[in-house]
């Protein structure tokens, strides 16, 4: 028997009726990230594997379990990018982007990989469109980019959205928590499930980000990281909270999102959907004023977002659901070899003129034709027979209205319209 091919576990095929959508977002995309002053960039698909070992932390679950790596045959050890906060801060340090402007602002959108258990809202290849902005460790820059991401979701048509804000401090009070962490849960450690004994060596804040309900239980009474901010940290938390109210944008603290990468400091965020199910995040971002530094740059703050597109589609298509059709503008039945010949050098013609302009290639009958202009939803259709080619005259239907017309072949590319 034939072996059969489908695509990879947790990867898909995104089809042309699919597609659409994906380019309206991409426009939207592409017209509100200048507005708010970022330029596009684009880096490889796949870094060096230390780059992410390095950057986004040994110790987290996209390093430690998800990375698709491999040693190429000149023994470079490579990864596909899980993430892209990491490869787009060593494209800032690379090209020296801070000297030229000291605020550096930029988007990107692109594919990214990790071998996660799929399911529906995760895949292993999934999209993100996000933002990296360096160079200012102020709060107004924490808001903007909260700001930035809440309004690009609504102009997609998002509204059933809550943001999440929680600040995981930096330096000297993220210790102190962490010890106090670690004395709460040291007497709960037996009713503690494998990852998280694992996690109270290795990372103990991501214990906080458990999903078994028992420890949700037992973390009910832990002491929250809000209360150890030092009154730099606090200063800065309170800030970003008073210029979210003055732009109106509603927000949820959530002390216990500390995200799962470890290059974050001070502000953390999400923005979740009420439409999605158990993947409710439609992004995840926050401040990582160290990771320049440590990926070999002069240290620099910075602070970013990325989105899942794949996520934010369902939740658009779940709160409008549209019937996506694409429109035809005209539609060129052909009968006979001369009007065959005839339609294809006026479909040629009307397509340089931006018509988007159908044709028969299976040489069907004339009713045939006329079913197919429907299905493909044309507006218009040009019948063109033996008879029309000899009286010079083609017949133009209006397939709105069922009007019909007789207009002479040279003045067709006049009077048909977009
Ligand atoms: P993240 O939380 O790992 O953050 O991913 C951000 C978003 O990507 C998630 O909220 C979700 O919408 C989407 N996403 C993640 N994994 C999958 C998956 N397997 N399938 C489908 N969608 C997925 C980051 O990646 C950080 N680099 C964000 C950031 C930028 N922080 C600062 N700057």
């Amino acid at each position: 028997m034939t072996e059969k091919f489908r695509s990879p576990k947790g990867t898909r095929d995104i089809l042309p009726d699919e597609t659409l959508r994906w380019q309206e977002l991409e426009r939207i995309l592409h017209e509100v990230m200048p507005r708010y002053g970022y330029g596009e960039i684009r880096t490889p698909v796949f870094e060096t594997t230390r780059l992410f070992s390095r950057g986004v932390g040994e110790e987290t679950d996209i390093v430690s379990k998800e990375m698709y790596s491999w040693v190429d045959q000149g023994g470079d050890a490579l990864t596909l990018r899980p993430e892209l906060t990491a490869p787009v801060v060593r494209a800032f340090i690379q090209h020296n982007l801070g000297a030229a402007n000291p605020l550096t602002k930029v988007y990107y959108c692109g594919p990214l990989f990790r071998r996660e258990r799929p399911q529906k809202g995760r895949f292993r290849q999934f999209h993100q469109l996000g933002v990296e902005a360096f160079g200012s460790e102020y709060p107004e820059l924490d808001a903007e980019i909260i700001a930035l991401a809440w309004t690009l979701f609504q102009e997609l048509g998002l509204r059933s959205m809550t943001v999440k804000l929680n600040s995981i401090g930096s330096g000297e009070s993220r210790d102190a928590f962490r010890r106090a962490l670690k004395s709460f849960l040291e007497p709960h450690l037996n009713n503690l499930s494998d990852v998280s004994r694992h996690r109270f060596t290795t990372n103990p804040l991501r214990i906080l980000d458990t999903k078994v309900p028992h420890e949700i239980e037992i973390l009910r009474n832990a002491p929250r990281i809000t209360d150890y901010l030092d009154p730099d940290d606090q200063e800065h938390f309170d800030r970003v909270q008073a210029l979210l109210d003055a732009l109106d944008i509603p927000y949820q603290l959530e002390p216990n999102l500390v995200r799962g990468l470890d290059y974050y400091t001070r502000t953390t965020f999400e923005i979740t959907s009420d439409s999605l199910g158990s993947q409710d995040a439609l992004c995840g971002g926050g401040r990582y004023d160290g990771l320049v530094e440590t990926l070999g740059g002069k240290a620099t703050p910075g602070i970013g977002f990325a989105a899942g597109i794949e996520r934010l589609l369902m939740a658009i298509a779940a709160e409008s659901p549209v019937d996506e059709t694409d429109e035809l503008d005209v539609y060129i039945v052909s009968l006979g070899e001369s009007a065959i010949r005839e339609a294809q050098v006026l479909a040629q013609s009307l397509r340089r003129q931006e018509l988007s302009v159908g044709t028969d290639f299976l040489r069907r009958s004339l009713k045939a034709q006329l079913r197919e202009a429907n299905r493909l939803h044309a507006r218009q259709a040009v019948v063109l027979g033996e008879n029309e080619i000899q009286s010079g005259k083609a017949l133009l239907k209006d397939l709105t209205t069922g009007e019909q017309t007789e207009v002479p072949l040279a003045d067709l590319p006049g009077v048909l319209t977009a």
